[in-house]
């Protein structure tokens, strides 16, 4: 019989634990830094509540009317050419993981360093280039992606539900905790209200970026774990008498609610402590916390705890990347579980050290440097790693949004409708909009965004 979760609250601190990653806390923060603050955030709020909640509800409902993961979701419930959106998912959870573990695997490192007081005595610009050097190095790193990818291997071996639903139920609660000290921490600092009138007071101007409005697309979609078929799978797992319009919004207003502060703990301390200014890169949290930690009483003891809480929130993130390649290989290819979770991890593996490399022994290699293309095509130049963030979160991600959204609006609207209101028993009152997002808004708006980020209506790049 198919596993279900025991209740609502499983299911939404499962989703929620898929959701809340290193997405919230290590990717949303530098994107903040980078757009302007204060617009970013707007931005992204709109997001949210013009594209993404229509979009999560739309993958639990497609899960759980079809009770399959996404392949089979999709051709069990229209016919076998709808199969290619799952198939996009499955490439793009691929993707993500290869980078999303070598991110896990510093996470991991740096957890050892905090607890040995490594990083205590170092100020801002030791921390920079500690960990430049880490994070381009040759054995390190990589040493540190397996550890990770073996932690994930022993939990999915052993299935997810049950593992995930206790994992989820005690972690969760502690990682919001520390999160909330952490941001009183950071707001306390000398000129933190510098870094929070960046974060809360809007520089208008920057809405007008283009370049905004993709980033902050990509890193909602990336943020809610969709299109990936994650959210799928999990609604899957859902009994036929839960509300999914309930616990979707639920899942997504905790994600943004730790996404928001995680942006309050970093963005204070990055202007307080001047010469950080420039720092707009992944390497944020890797820099300015350790520097926060430094300064604070019982640093160490509160960074090492920080730094194991976002391990687990990465693992939590991750197995459900994971379980998305797995499924298909268990129920599309015949696979056992193990066998199935030994292939992908170690496939995941080896692309995870051409992505860690190419921030460091192999950042020369690029499309542009191997085919000889003299061109100025932005994905061209890219290293692995930025190649596969950018082609997964903005090209195949929003193109299964559009995807998903007329296959709820267009193709099997009547199904669909009566699975979201339990065959009109509940109260959905925001059903109008959501036909209103999944017909045309999505379509239309993620299909601009697409196109413009591609650089098809625009010609900003060079
Ligand atoms: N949402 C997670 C984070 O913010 C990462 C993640 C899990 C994800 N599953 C996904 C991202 C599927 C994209 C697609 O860290």
């Amino acid at each position: 019989m198919r596993e279900t979760w025991r209740g609502s609250t499983s299911f939404i601190l499962a989703a929620a634990g898929s959701a809340v990653g290193l997405g919230n806390i290590w990717r949303f923060p530098y994107l903040a830094a980078k757009y302007g603050g204060g617009a970013f955030l707007i931005g992204y709020l709109l997001i949210v509540f013009v594209i993404i909640k229509t979009m999560l509800l739309s993958e639990i409902l497609i899960g759980r009317a079809a009770h399959k993961t996404s392949v089979g979701a999709f051709s069990s419930l229209r016919n076998k050419r709808w199969k290619i959106v799952g198939f996009l998912g499955i490439l793009s959870a691929f993707m993500i993981l290869s980078f999303y573990s070598v991110v896990s695997g510093w996470v991991t490192y740096y957890t050892v360093q905090m607890a040995f007081g490594n990083l205590n005595h170092l100020d801002a610009n030791a921390l920079g280039s500690f960990f430049v050097h880490f994070s381009g190095g040759l054995v390190t790193p990589i040493v540190y992606h397996a550890i990770f990818m073996f932690i994930l291997v022993l939990i999915s071996i052993r299935g997810v539900v049950g593992g995930i639903e206790k994992l989820s139920r005690y972690g969760m609660p502690v990682l919001f905790l520390l999160m909330a000290i952490l941001a009183v921490r950071s707001l306390s600092l000398p000129n933190a209200h510098v870094g929070l009138t960046f974060y809360l007071v809007p520089q208008w101007s920057q809405l007008t970026n283009p370049d905004l409005w993709s980033a902050a697309l990509g890193q909602a979609f990336f943020s809610m774990s969709l299109a990936s078929g994650c959210m799928l799978a999990y609604g899957s797992y859902l009994s036929k008498k839960e509300n999914l319009p309930k616990v979707s919004s639920i899942v997504s207003y905790v994600d943004t609610l730790a996404a928001f502060f995680a942006g309050l703990i970093i963005l204070p301390a990055l202007f307080a402590f001047s010469g950080f200014h420039n720092i707009a890169g992944p390497g944020l949290v890797f820099i300015v916390l350790p520097a926060i930690f430094g300064q604070m009483w019982g640093g160490q003891f509160f960074g090492t705890l920080f730094f194991l809480l976002v391990i687990f929130a990465s693992i939590t993130s991750a197995i459900s990347l994971l379980e998305v390649v797995v499924s298909y290989g268990i129920e599309q290819r015949g696979y056992s579980r193990k066998k199935s979770t030994i292939i992908f991890a170690s496939l995941t593996f080896i692309v995870g050290i051409g992505c860690s490399y190419s921030l460091g022994p192999w950042s020369q290699i690029t499309i542009a440097h191997i085919f000889h293309v003299a061109t100025n095509v932005k994905i061209f130049n890219m290293g692995l790693f930025d190649l596969l963030a950018y082609i997964s979160s903005n090209i195949l991600m929003p193109l299964g949004g559009i995807l998903i959204a007329i296959f709820v609006g267009w193709i099997r609207p009547a199904r669909l409708l009566k699975e979201v209101t339990n065959n009109g028993t509940i109260n959905f009152w925001w059903q109008p909009y959501f036909v209103v997002a999944t017909k045309f808004i999505i379509p239309l708006v993620v299909g601009y965004i697409l196109l413009s980020s591609l650089g098809i209506l625009h010609s900003g790049y060079n």
